[in-house]
């Protein structure tokens, strides 16, 4: 399935040979990191000098000025920026592409333009990985475009699902039984856990009822726990889950098998998952991707960011999550100056699933909006912030179930009733 892609990479392959240093510009969540480490890893080992640099979007006023410039995780949907830069361009990506673009020495990688799903099946990550594995054998980089993919909430089939048999072929990845929990202290795997979010935190006495009715003791390791140990937890996990009306598609992801990373710093992909994401989220991106290329030394400041990241988010869950509103077809909440993507994913995945939700921020003149839906609503997020930013002066898009977009601070009202409208148009 993936060959098909490789035809289009292939072309990248004369770009690189052309050019003796390559500027990459990634984004920087989970999937953005990991894109960039599979991209700088296969080009240190073509003997090419690089530089990565991590961007929020291309939104952000960049020179682009190098002899080869690869935008990954980002550029197909920017035809205007990138028909606009000189140099030659590889566009690694898989958001959906949009527009038209003018510009004759670009190769663009997309899985949407191959005819394969880039919204579940194959992240940024996993077409970096393909690239990667046609400029010299990079197989071992299977873990980490699993991990990128897993970062944006992707599926282990499809595109990522022969990455996954490449990965176990070739030695680097393994399979368990497990749960989709940390390899820490049950207890802590519990409360630290945003995905699942199982809402714990600081519900000390409801965490110690969980613990003493399935029958487990939380200082327990959970990759110390037996099948029919995990089988217990899994089907309390469930429960809960089902109590908090999350939404169904999170049981899957959760239940079933572990990904072991063998060759990785860090062995459980949740994990690894995790920590990069979180990285990325404060700002260190650097430390995120030092770890996708084995630099130990950074391994306990990267822990240390995780648990002040996931703290910050269960933090700000409760902080808001009575703040949330209705209109006809959406939820939504407006915040001031905050950090709103993270709590948009837990929200719509696990609190209120069954209507897309909007997370608007307002820094200053310009507000960020974070908007989910999921496979069950059926609404296009990505189309629905292109379309609505547009009419009030802003931009969007994204994918379509998870999505974005800036728009002018003085235009969020209208904005949140013109999403509105096109959610009941679509669903
Ligand atoms: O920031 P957040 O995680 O909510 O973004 C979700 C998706 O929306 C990302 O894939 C991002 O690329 C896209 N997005 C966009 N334009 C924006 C903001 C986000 O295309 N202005």
């Amino acid at each position: 399935m993936l060959d098909i892609l490789k035809v289009t990479a292939k072309e990248g392959v004369k770009f690189v040979e052309k050019h003796d240093f390559v500027k990459i510009y990634t984004h920087y969540d989970a999937d953005g990191i990991t894109s960039g480490a599979i991209l700088a890893t296969s080009l240190a080992r073509m003997g090419k000098d690089f530089q990565v640099r991590f961007l929020k979007g291309l939104n952000e006023s960049v020179e682009f000025d190098d002899d080869l410039i690869i935008l990954s995780d980002m550029g197909s949907g920017y035809p205007d920026v990138v028909s606009n830069i000189e140099s030659d361009v590889i566009i690694v990506d898989h958001h959906i592409p949009v527009g038209k673009f003018e510009k004759e020495n670009l190769v663009h990688i997309n899985p949407h333009l191959s005819g394969l799903d880039g919204t579940y099946e194959l992240s940024a990550s996993g077409t970096a990985y393909v690239f990667a594995n046609v400029l010299g054998d990079n197989r071992d980089l299977a873990g980490l475009a699993l991990v990128g993919a897993m970062g944006d909430k992707q599926k282990m089939i499809g595109g990522n699902a022969e990455i996954l048999r490449d990965g176990l072929s070739f030695g680097c990845l393994e399979l368990r039984r497990g749960l989709s929990l940390h390899s820490i202290k049950l207890r802590e795997a519990l409360i630290y856990s945003i995905e699942p979010f199982l809402d714990f935190y600081k519900k000390e006495d409801e965490l110690d009822e969980f613990l003493n009715d399935v029958g487990l003791d939380g200082d327990r390791n959970v990759d110390d726990l037996s099948d029919e140990e995990l089988y217990r937890l899994s089907n309390a996990i469930a429960l809960r889950l089902l109590k908090l009306n999350a939404y169904t598609g999170v049981f899957k992801d959760m239940m079933g098998r572990g990904i072991v990373l063998k060759g990785e710093l860090i062995r459980n992909a949740v994990t690894m998952c995790d920590v990069v994401n979180a990285c990325g989220r404060i700002s260190a991106c650097s430390v995120g991707f030092a770890l996708c290329l084995k630099d130990s030394r950074f391994l306990n400041r990267a822990f240390d960011i995780w648990k002040r990241y996931t703290i910050e988010i269960l933090e700000k869950v409760e902080r808001f999550r009575e703040d949330v509103r209705e209109g006809f077809c959406i939820r939504y909440i407006v915040v001031e100056n905050d950090t709103v993507s993270p709590l948009a994913t837990i929200i719509s995945r696990y609190l209120y699933p069954d209507k897309p939700f909007i997370a608007v921020s307002v820094k200053g003149e310009r507000a960020k909006v974070s908007a989910r839906s999921n496979d069950r609503i059926n609404v296009n997020m990505a189309e629905v912030m292109q379309k609505a930013s547009e009419k009030v002066g802003g931009r969007g898009g994204g994918h379509s179930v998870a999505a974005g977009a800036i728009i002018p601070a003085k235009k969020v009202e209208e904005f949140i009733s013109e999403v509105d409208r096109l959610c009941c148009s679509q669903g």
